[in-house]
């Protein structure tokens, strides 16, 4: 191309520039290394040796010129890119914030961690057994024999002649004995099923099986312990009081009232009226069922307890319906925030 030829692409195509990879190109072809300004110098060495000088200053002046409106170009289309940034990133300070919705632990987890929690501090640890027991642990063993009135306390869903669903957290008592030797101190928390629902009922419901074997394990001990636990889950000025009772695992079996923490004892709707409520069994493990487990009951004893979480979590939060614990209704379990 001749000079004026150049200047006048050059200049029309400036024009067209309209963005950083369009002035990349731009500059290749006019100012680069084998770009058109520099092929006029080339062209130098056809020139005449008297017009040499006189063409070498024309070219360099192109050059000059074509840098210059490069660099203005540059300029604005540096501009145009940081404006075009800066509007895309743009933060409205004023817009509202987004509101950010957290969930909360199911009261049930949430009671259920703050029971582990408790007896974590006596030194008690974790054992989970199967929700599909047999017969030998979930009765047998646990000297329930077959025919026993007790089997009818518990309404089993039996899945064949042999399985069912585990009606207790108490087999999960024959499993630790029979895969640990004493001195035992063990938590078993689980679901557990029964054929049964009314408003204090569902059929699946959660306990936490407490067993503790060792040497003079009395039921001063248990009353100890469930005393504590009372006291951490309810309040401090809350009383303990064992009624006789009966299962067959355990020999004295007791029932374990609270001091209404309601009414404080005088009777109310709570405790209806009698200033006591019932809050799980237990007792010291019948000699049979260590035996069971090949534990020489003649060393050792041990105290064992069951606690229905839901009806912990219902006496200590007021709730009179179980389902409330299992419909997932979201208004219910936000209240439980902590
Ligand atoms: N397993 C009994 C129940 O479900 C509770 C219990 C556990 C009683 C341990 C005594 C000892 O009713």
């Amino acid at each position: 191309m001749k000079m004026e030829e150049i200047k006048a692409v050059f200049l029309a195509e400036l024009k067209q520039v309209e963005h950083s990879e369009q002035l990349s190109a731009f500059w290749t072809k006019f100012l680069g290394k084998s770009g058109e300004v520099q092929k006029l110098m080339g062209g130098i060495k056809n020139v005449p040796k008297e017009e040499k000088k006189d063409y070498g200053k024309k070219v360099n002046e192109i050059k000059n010129w074509a840098q210059s409106l490069y660099d203005e170009k540059k300029d604005e289309i540096d501009r145009l890119m940081i404006a075009a940034r800066y509007a895309k990133e743009a933060v409205d300070v004023t817009l509202p914030a987004k509101h950010v919705v957290s969930g909360n632990l199911h009261p049930l987890t949430s009671m259920k961690y703050e029971m582990i929690d408790v007896f974590a501090g006596m030194g008690f640890d974790i054992f989970e057994g199967p929700e599909i027991e047999d017969d030998d642990h979930n009765f047998t063993r646990l000297n329930v024999l077959k025919d026993h009135p007790s089997r009818d306390m518990q309404d089993t869903f039996w899945l064949t002649e042999d399985l069912l669903l585990r009606t207790h957290t108490s087999p999960g008592q024959i499993r630790v004995m029979d895969s640990r030797k004493p001195p035992i101190k063990v938590l078993v928390p689980g679901k557990v099923y029964r054929s049964d629902s009314d408003a204090t009922h569902s059929p699946m419901f959660s306990q936490m099986e407490g067993l503790v074997v060792d040497e003079n394990i009395t039921l001063c001990d248990l009353q100890g312990m469930l005393d504590q636990f009372v006291k951490a889950i309810f309040s401090e000025d809350v009383k303990t009081r064992l009624r006789p009772s009966y299962f067959p695992f355990t020999e004295p079996s007791v029932e374990v009232d609270v001091s209404c923490f309601r009414c404080g004892g005088a009777g109310c709707s709570l405790c209806k009226g009698t200033g006591w409520i019932e809050v799980l069994g237990g007792g010291i493990v019948n000699k049979k069922v260590l035996e069971n487990c090949g534990i020489d009951s003649s060393k050792y004893s041990g105290l064992a307890f069951g606690i229905g979480i839901e009806r912990i979590a219902m006496l200590k939060y007021g709730i009179d319906h179980m389902g409330k614990l299992f419909e997932n209704d979201i208004e219910f379990l936000k209240q439980f925030k902590a």
